[in-house]
């Protein structure tokens, strides 16, 4: 359990009170003091995220406001680590909505990116309210921390070679096998569009394979993109687009957190993970427009752009996972700025055929207040990828609809598995929110997790 986390539930703590907008006067009314008096001169209204520490009188501190405004974000006691003195807290009187997500929100206050400017702190504690699970609320939050560190770190510490340490570093922990096919053995083995997408990079592309769990479970298997940066390729990036690309492995960071949660819950599955690690770089070996690459699969690909080059790494991944028939095939990727265009950056595009997965993701969504949001795969768009000379562009030729067709993409590579589902994740923090600081984040691990809890929990 986190060390922010107290289980004794009489220990002596500060109270915090949770206001939603209109409810300050009915506290006011029956909390008379001079906490109380200080409200009415603070001009505190319970604003989302505001809080408001409250004088005892001697110097102390009597207790803590938290504004929830309207009550819809659930996570707003992530604004209480960093606003309240060091500590002991505790959640008083009505307590609104999840209690575990409250607990959540204030794990999830407690992160900062400290690799390269240390500042790392003591934060306050919270007691665990009545009923909350501490050990899986720590879990949750654990796994939001290993995404956002790997996500934050720059390229120049984050390229294949370190991602794939920390995929073992994470392996070895929970008793995983861990294998990667390095470099030029990518073409022994026949994962041609990794390699060529990859190979112009200083560090050596690479597909992570990692396996976890009982032999005959149900095998479930994540794919995440993890482009360790991505420069565009020779239809090279401007540089506004490419400041934010070391968060390019965010699928594959996310799998990860994803793997984590569900190694550490034992749940009863067939896990496999397989990254594809690799730098999207300029040189002389690059890959290039019009150029026609073999995928794994067998289909001839043409190359419309190379920034497109999620897609081609993730196609060759998706056509081993799927030679497995599968009974699951999840794969997380910041694949298109489309996605972006459609949602926003906190919203993130899910694509698949099967309407009981489809629901059981809506559903996972919720519960979990992780918000996901279907997106069709198109079928009258399939036509925009065809080739003249290749079975399929990787791209269409127009500006609509971009993270539609990449989806209707990534689909021709899977034919056996029982289901597939598709995430369009953004994988970044532009705008901070309590508990979410400006950053890389964890985007669908939480509801996925929910997911294969409800599928395959004991
Ligand atoms: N990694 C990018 C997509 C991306 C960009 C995600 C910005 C999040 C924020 C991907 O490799 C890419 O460059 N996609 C292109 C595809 C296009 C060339 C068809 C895009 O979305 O512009
Ligand atoms: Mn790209
Ligand atoms: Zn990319």
């Amino acid at each position: 359990m986190l060390d922010i986390f107290i289980s004794d539930k009489d220990r002596a703590a500060t109270p915090v009170w949770q206001i939603r907008a209109g409810e300050l006067e009915s506290w006011c009314a029956s909390h008379a003091g001079p906490g109380a008096a200080w409200v009415g001169t603070s001009g505190f209204k319970g604003e989302a995220g505001k809080v408001l520490l409250l004088p005892d009188g001697s110097g102390g501190l009597a207790g803590v406001l938290l504004g929830l405004g309207d009550g819809s974000d659930p996570f707003l006691v992530g604004a209480l680590p960093a606003a309240v003195p060091q500590g002991d807290y505790r959640l008083a009187g009505v307590l609104h909505g999840s209690t575990a997500k409250a607990a959540l929100g204030f794990a999830l206050g407690t992160y900062r990116f400290t690799r390269y400017s240390g500042g790392k702190r003591d934060w306050p504690r919270l007691v665990l309210p009545d009923g909350v699970d501490g050990e899986e609320v720590s879990r949750l939050a654990a796994a939001t921390f290993l995404a956002r560190d790997l996500i934050n770190t720059p390229a120049a510490d984050m390229g294949p070679d370190e991602l794939a340490a920390a995929a073992e570093g994470i392996a070895r922990l929970h008793g995983a096998t861990f294998d990667v096919v390095l470099g030029d053995a990518l073409l022994d083995a026949n994962y041609p569009m990794i390699h060529a997408v990859g190979r112009a990079a200083a560090v050596a592309p690479r597909l992570i394979d990692m396996r976890w769990g009982r032999a005959d479970a149900p095998r479930v298997t994540l794919v995440g993109k993890g482009v360790c940066f991505d420069t565009g390729g020779l239809d090279l990036k401007p540089s506004s687009g490419m400041l934010l690309m070391k968060k390019d492995m965010g699928g594959a960071a996310c799998v990860l957190a994803l793997a984590q949660l569900v190694m550490e819950a034992g749940l009863d599955v067939r896990l496999r993970i397989l990254i594809p690690a690799v730098e999207n770089s300029v040189s002389g070996n690059a890959f290039r427009p019009g150029d026609v690459l073999q995928s794994r699969k067998g289909m001839t690909v043409e190359i419309g752009n190379t920034d497109a080059e999620g897609r081609l790494v993730l196609a060759d991944a998706l056509a081993e996972a799927d030679s497995e028939a599968p009974d699951l095939i999840i794969d997380m990727a910041t694949l298109t700025g489309a996605a972006r265009t459609a949602l926003g950056p906190d919203l993130p595009p899910f694509y698949t055929d099967d309407e009981g997965l489809a629901a059981e993701v809506e559903t996972s969504a919720v519960a979990m207040s992780d918000p996901l949001w279907r997106m069709p795969l198109w079928r009258p768009y399939d036509s925009w990828l065809d080739s003249k000379i290749a079975d399929v562009n990787h791209v269409s030729d127009g500006p609509f609809a971009g993270s539609v067709t990449a989806a209707l993409f990534l689909r021709r590579f899977v034919e056996r598995a029982a289901a597939h589902v598709h995430f369009d994740i953004y994988g970044w923090t532009p705008k901070a929110k309590p508990g979410r600081p400006v950053g890389g984040e964890a985007q669908g691990v939480h509801a996925l997790y929910d997911l294969l809890k409800r599928r395959y929990g004991a």
